[in-house]
């Protein structure tokens, strides 16, 4: 067998990171490590505390949070105190709201420090904004997944759709870009592409052919 790598995904929100990590880690026998899900978990834990969405809300409920990513049967679940999150941290309101507590210095030094101990062991997955240039910086294989605005904002919107809710592409385009822009010029990790990171744009490719460039990266890192 060959040796067990640490891999790194990052780009911006729909270019198919989680889709393809996913499946190349079910492939390769790999841990997929979803940390937008651990970000979207906290965001999720300050609106339902009612309480203001403000830095200092925010540090109280990342303060004691706990969150375990969980394989269950082959689906990745994600647990927020105890409790199965894995559905509502997909709504549009955490979607809104996650940059704002991803944002906080607090919250990424605690996440951080998560996600570092659960890739401790090798064989994983890791996808986000920052796992190539802050989290892990010695990952062993390293790649930066992106699209258009236009594709990406395609994608979530067939997405939603499938789970039946009632979306507007135009929408969707706006959330997407607002997003970009928070994700990439915030002041602490922000989303950009590592010196040592392999550029995929999949804005024409399948999920395929994503998926088989990503192991031959692997394979051969
Ligand atoms: O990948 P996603 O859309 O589920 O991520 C949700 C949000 O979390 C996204 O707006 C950016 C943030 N995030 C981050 O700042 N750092 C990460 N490593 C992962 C996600």
């Amino acid at each position: 067998m060959s040796e067990l790598k640490v891999v790194a995904v990052d780009g911006p929100a729909g270019a198919g990171k989680s889709t393809i990590s996913k499946l190349v880690a079910g492939r390769l026998g790999y841990t997929y490590i979803d940390t937008g899900a651990m970000y979207r978990a906290v965001a999720l834990k300050v609106l339902e505390s009612k309480l203001p969405l403000e830095d200092e809300e925010i540090m109280i409920a990342a303060r004691d949070v706990d969150i375990d990513l969980r394989n269950e049967d082959g689906v990745n679940k994600t647990y927020l105190d105890g409790r199965d999150v894995s559905t509502e941290i997909r709504t549009l309101e955490v979607s809104r709201s996650v940059s704002k507590v991803a944002a906080v210095g607090f919250v990424r030094e605690r996440l951080t420090e998560l996600q570092r101990s659960m890739a401790k062991r090798g064989g994983v997955i890791m996808d986000g904004r920052d796992i190539g240039t802050v989290v892990l910086p010695d990952a062993d294989v390293k790649i930066f997944l992106t699209a258009s605005v236009a594709e990406r904002a395609r994608r979530r919107y067939d997405e939603l759709k499938a789970k039946g809710l009632d979306v507007e592409l135009g929408s969707i385009e706006r959330d997407i870009a607002a997003r970009d822009k928070l994700d990439s010029e915030r002041e602490i990790a922000p989303l950009k592409q590592a010196d040592d990171a392999i550029l995929i744009d999949s804005t024409s490719m399948t999920i395929e052919e994503v998926a088989d460039k990503m192991i031959e990266l692997i394979n051969r890192g």
